[in-house]
């Protein structure tokens, strides 16, 4: 699905650059360009990041 409709970015590309180390909001403006113009998909995309690192804190083990 599209997230950011000014650059044509999809959730599954967001998720992708996630998994590449983009961590931050910042981070994924800086490489998709997500949420740099009319700043509508800014709610949207910090939900696929937010959910994205929920699932990669889950498959992660525990540290002791
Ligand atoms: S929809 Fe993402 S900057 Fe406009």
């Amino acid at each position: 699905m599209f997230v950011c409709l000014c650059h044509g970015v999809t959730d599954t590309t967001i998720e992708s650059a996630i998994d590449d180390g983009a961590h931050t909001m910042q981070q994924l403006t800086k490489e998709l360009k997500v949420g740099s113009q009319c700043g509508k998909c800014c709610t949207c995309v910090k939900k696929v990041l937010n959910n994205r690192l929920m699932q990669i804190a889950e498959v992660q083990p525990a540290v002791a």
